[in-house]
C-alpha cells in the first residue's frame, strides 16, 4: 500500500500520524519505548517466567524448557505464565521516562546539544540505563519473586511492604551489582559486535564486503547484524543475570556476587552461569522483530520511506 492510499484508507488517522512525526525527537522515543515496552511486556512475559523457573531449579531437578512450561500449566493454568507481568508494567513505563529524560538532561547539560559521536552515545546510554535500573530496582525483584512463585504476594504495594518490613531495605536493592553488571556493558558489547558484523555486508571504504548483499536485502541483512549483535551482548552477560536472580530469591544465602558465584558453580557446575540463556534469547529476538517490524512500517507510512 502506498502513502496516499494509506491515508485515504485510514482517514484521519493521517493527522495523528503526521502530529506524531512532528514530535520532538526525545517524546517519539519515550512514546515509541512506552508502547513497545508495554507490548512486549504483556507478549512476551512467559520467556521471563520461563527463564527465572530454570535459573532456580536445580542442577539434578528438571531445568529443560519444555517440561518446565508444561508444569506450570498444569499446576497453575495458562495465566500462570503471566505472573509477574503487573511489577514488569509498573517498572515499564517511568523506566522508559526516566530513561529518556536522563537522556535528554545530558543531551542539553553534557553536550549542549551537540550530536553525541558514537563513544559519548554509549556512556549517556549506560548512565541513563544505570540510573533508570538503580531507582526501580525494588519492581525487579518483586518481579523476579512474582516469576519465581515461591513467594506469594497478594499486589506491588504490599509486596514492597513486606520486603521493607522483613527483610529491610537492603532486599528492596538486592542484585543491583549484578543488574548493573548486566545492563551498563550492555550498549559497548552491542555497538562493538554490531560494527564488526556489519563490516561482513557492507562495503568500508575502497575494500569490498565480505558478503556480496543484493540491495533489496540490504535492510534486512543489516537487521540481522543489530540482532546477531544483540544475541551475542546477551550471551556475554547472561551469567551476570542468574547471579541476580539467585540473590533476589534467596536474600539471606549470598552476601555479595563473589560469594553467590563461588557457592553456585561449586554446587551446580559451570552451567548454571547459562541458566534459562535460551528463553532470554528467544524473547530477545521476538521483541526486536517487533520492534523493527514497526519501526519499518511506522517510516513507510509518514513517508519517509516508499
Ligand atoms: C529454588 O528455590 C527454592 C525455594 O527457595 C529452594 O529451596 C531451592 O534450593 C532453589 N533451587 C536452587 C537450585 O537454588
Ligand atoms: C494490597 O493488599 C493488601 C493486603 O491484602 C490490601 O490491604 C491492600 O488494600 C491492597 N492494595 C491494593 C492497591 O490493592
Amino acid at each position: 500500500m502506498s502513502f496516499s492510499t494509506y491515508f485515504q484508507f485510514f482517514g484521519d488517522n493521517s493527522k495523528l500520524i503526521t502530529g506524531f512525526a512532528n514530535q520532538h525527537p526525545v517524546i517519539k522515543s519515550f512514546l515509541i519505548g512506552s508502547v513497545s515496552g508495554t507490548s512486549s511486556t504483556l507478549l512476551f512475559q512467559p520467556f521471563e517466567l520461563i527463564k527465572t523457573r530454570m535459573q532456580n531449579a536445580s542442577a539434578s531437578g528438571k531445568r529443560r524448557m519444555m517440561p518446565l512450561i508444561i508444569d506450570v500449566v498444569r499446576k497453575e493454568h495458562v495465566a500462570g505464565l503471566w505472573k509477574g507481568t503487573v511489577p514488569s508494567l509498573v517498572r515499564c513505563v517511568p523506566g522508559v521516562g526516566l530513561y529518556f529524560s536522563t537522556m535528554s538532561w545530558m543531551q542539553t547539560y553534557l553536550l549542549q546539544s551537540q550530536r553525541p559521536n558514537a563513544l559519548e552515545a554509549i556512556l549517556m546510554g549506560v548512565a541513563a540505563r544505570s540510573f533508570a535500573g538503580c531507582l526501580l530496582m525494588p519492581f525487579t525483584v518483586i518481579k523476579t519473586r512474582y516469576e519465581s512463585g515461591l513467594f506469594q504476594y497478594t499486589n506491588v504495594t504490599e509486596a514492597v511492604r513486606v520486603i521493607y518490613t522483613t527483610e529491610g531495605m537492603r532486599s528492596l536493592f538486592r542484585g543491583l551489582t549484578p543488574t548493573l553488571l548486566r545492563d551498563a556493558p550492555f550498549s559497548g558489547l552491542y555497538y562493538m559486535f554490531y560494527s564488526q558484523l556489519k563490516r561482513i555486508v557492507e562495503p568500508t571504504g575502497s575494500s569490498q564486503p565480505l558478503i556480496q548483499i543484493p540491495a533489496d536485502l540490504q535492510a534486512v541483512s543489516i537487521f540481522a547484524c543489530g540482532l546477531s549483535a544483540g544475541l551475542l551482548a546477551s550471551l556475554v552477560t547472561h551469567p551476570a543475570d542468574v547471579l541476580k536472580t539467585k540473590m533476589q530469591l534467596h536474600p539471606q544465602g549470598f552476601s555479595n556476587i563473589f560469594h553467590v558465584a563461588s557457592i553456585i558453580t561449586r554446587e551446580e557446575g559451570l552451567r548454571v552461569l547459562f541458566a534459562g540463556v535460551v528463553p532470554r534469547m528467544m524473547r530477545r529476538t521476538l521483541m526486536a522483530t517487533m520492534a523493527w517490524t514497526f519501526y519499518e512500517s511506522l517510516m513507510q507510512n509518514v513517508g519517509l520511506k516508499k
